[in-house]
């Protein structure tokens, strides 16, 4: 374990000690850049395309050219996963708008910096997913461009660092009495035995997970509404879930220090947990 992980920077493989970036690289000066987190089962990527669609949009939203088709970003993935030696993996790649003169305008000719690293995807533990998770709550003060996954995640981190000072998981957030999102999390609720989620606009991110955790719902059966949903109807909700590439889907059983829905799991939520389980790329149990 003492050799320094492998990653991926601007076209080489190497080192994560020997990778080396400017310090007026824009992602280091304004947060110009996009990012994403791919989850890798038994070296087995999940929804990969899926995640790639949702990196041009990214990109897309902040006027950069995508410097890889989706096909050179499955090779380079691949090798990536192929390089580290463990089985379960989240691939963390970012695009910025490369290394210029500080100058908020954007640089001509400045080609972009690719990174790229493959962590362990440590899951949540079993007794994450029997018990259920502790949030906390605060008001949505984040941007409204929360629809694009961009490195400039400060509001991000603040709302985080709310959930670990109360020993909590995650921050859901609310924006003029409405749900939003956690600090890097989807929020679904259940309501009178129906699934319901907030659309998918410039409020949250449009989550890789939310999307699969609603197609194997629906496909399994279970009800579903996308609509908006107010914080007294958060609050007062049968069950309510996290969802993202590392927690996949977890019970919300404690919310603001208080038991939430009977402080356990929901029968909903047992049930989506079996469907997601027997969705994703056969993967190593966690402990
Ligand atoms: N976060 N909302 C926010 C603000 C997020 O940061 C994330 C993911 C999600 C869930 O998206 P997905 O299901 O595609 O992972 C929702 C990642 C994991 C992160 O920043 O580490």
């Amino acid at each position: 374990m003492n050799a320094s992980p492998i990653v991926y920077l601007n076209g080489q493989f190497m080192p994560s000690d020997e990778a080396k970036i400017s310090v007026l690289d824009r992602g280091f000066i304004y947060g110009d850049g996009v990012y994403e987190v791919v989850p890798v089962y038994a070296r087995q990527t999940f929804r990969m395309p899926e995640h790639l669609r949702r990196l041009q949009n990214s990109l897309d939203g902040i006027r950069l050219a995508n410097p890889m088709t989706a096909a050179q970003w499955g090779d380079v993935i691949g090798e990536m996963i192929a390089r580290q030696p463990f089985e379960n993996q989240g691939v963390y790649l970012q695009v910025t708008r490369g290394v210029a003169k500080r100058d908020h305008a954007f640089p001509v000719g400045v080609p972009p910096t690719v990174f790229m690293m493959s962590n362990p995807l440590v899951l949540p533990s079993a007794e994450q997913v029997k018990r259920g998770v502790a949030v906390v709550t605060a008001e949505d003060n984040r941007w409204l461009r929360c629809e694009l996954k961009t490195v400039s995640l400060l509001g991000n981190v603040l709302m985080r660092q709310l959930a670990v000072d109360a020993g909590a998981l995650e921050t859901v957030m609310f924006r003029d009495g409405f749900l939003t999102e956690a600090s890097a999390s989807n929020v679904l609720a259940v309501i009178d035995g129906v699934i319901v989620a907030p659309p998918k606009d410039h409020h949250i991110l449009p989550g890789i997970t939310y999307d699969a955790t609603l197609e194997f719902a629906r496909a399994a059966g279970l009800r579903l509404e996308i609509r908006p949903v107010t914080r007294a109807e958060t609050l007062g909700a049968d069950e309510l879930w996290l969802s993202s590439s590392t927690k996949e889907v977890l019970a919300i059983t404690t919310v603001d220090g208080k038991p939430f829905a009977g402080g356990a799991p929901g029968p909903v939520f047992r049930k989506i947990w079996d469907v997601f389980q027997a969705h994703k790329p056969k993967a190593k149990v966690a402990a």
